[in-house]
């Protein structure tokens, strides 16, 4: 991993690849940028991969007291820049993932060649769930955060995916556990207060691939495909035998969509 440091934080970046379109990675919550692992493998060899872990995750440092969507995009912004990444990216994010990759689009829209927007939503929490959020954000700096890993991880994977890859469940398990609470508490704050981004999607004329799994509990099909139809240039792929960790769970039919979309960006 190359650590950037941007002062505030220093922040962890996997690179592989050495030639095409630039793929920027972020991860969703609580996790880090090995669950872009099958992503990694395939198109290290077609792409110049730059997988983040966001601020606070994984290797990267920082991520306690008050940050927001757009600090976590302003963060992936600063490190491609600091690593030298003159073209425009393709910037993809899975669903808090998702909701820094809005922001990227708000706030450096010059560095996007198009988006892939993965189980995710646009809109913002009830305060129904936001309260929720701020409840977790408080217990898990007194319970730890393997009590974040067992009250998510039964959300977010399709039921076949726990009974046919225990492997990849147990290495879900393990970056969630291993998580600095602080970096849970941080994002759920963060998360908590998103503003609603559906009044941005008309405006976002940028190619962008939306991804869903088919089984996806927590950023339904229904509500990706009545978002990406308010985006002009957007198109859903919903992803069979698949929950909330599409790319992680089914990653044949999410690396064969995200390859054709690429071939159709002009370089
Ligand atoms: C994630 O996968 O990043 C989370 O489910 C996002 C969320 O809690 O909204």
């Amino acid at each position: 991993m190359k650590k950037v440091d941007l002062g505030h934080a220093k922040i962890a970046v996997h690179l592989a690849g050495d030639k095409g379109p630039i793929l920027a990675l972020a991860h969703g919550f609580p996790l880090d940028h090995s669950m872009w692992k099958y992503q990694i493998e395939y198109f290290s060899t077609r792409t110049r991969v730059v997988a983040f872990d966001l601020r606070g995750f994984g290797q990267s440092t920082g991520g306690s007291g008050n940050c927001t969507m757009a600090d976590y995009a302003d963060d992936c912004a600063a490190a491609l820049t600091a690593l030298g990444f003159e073209k425009p990216v393709i910037f993809c994010g899975l669903s808090m993932g998702g909701y820094v990759a809005w922001q990227f689009w708000k706030r450096h829209r010059q560095m996007l060649a198009g988006l892939i927007l993965c189980d995710t939503r646009a809109a913002a929490d009830t305060e129904e769930v936001a309260r929720g959020r701020r409840r977790m954000a408080f217990d898990v700096l007194a319970r730890g955060s393997h009590f974040v890993a067992d009250a998510m991880l039964p959300r977010l994977m399709a039921p076949q995916t726990f009974e046919q890859f225990p492997d990849r469940v147990e290495m879900l398990r393990r970056v969630m556990a291993e998580t600095s609470p602080e970096a849970i508490s941080t994002a759920q704050r963060a998360m908590a207060s998103r503003i609603d981004v559906t009044r941005w999607l008309p405006q976002i004329d940028i190619p962008t691939l939306a991804i869903c799994g088919v089984e996806d509990e927590i950023s339904r099909v229904d509500e990706m495909e009545t978002f990406t139809e308010q985006m002009p240039m957007a198109n859903l792929s919903v992803i069979s035998s698949a929950g909330h960790m599409a790319p992680f769970e089914n990653p044949a039919a999410v690396n064969e969509a995200i390859e054709k979309f690429l071939e159709t960006l002009v370089d």
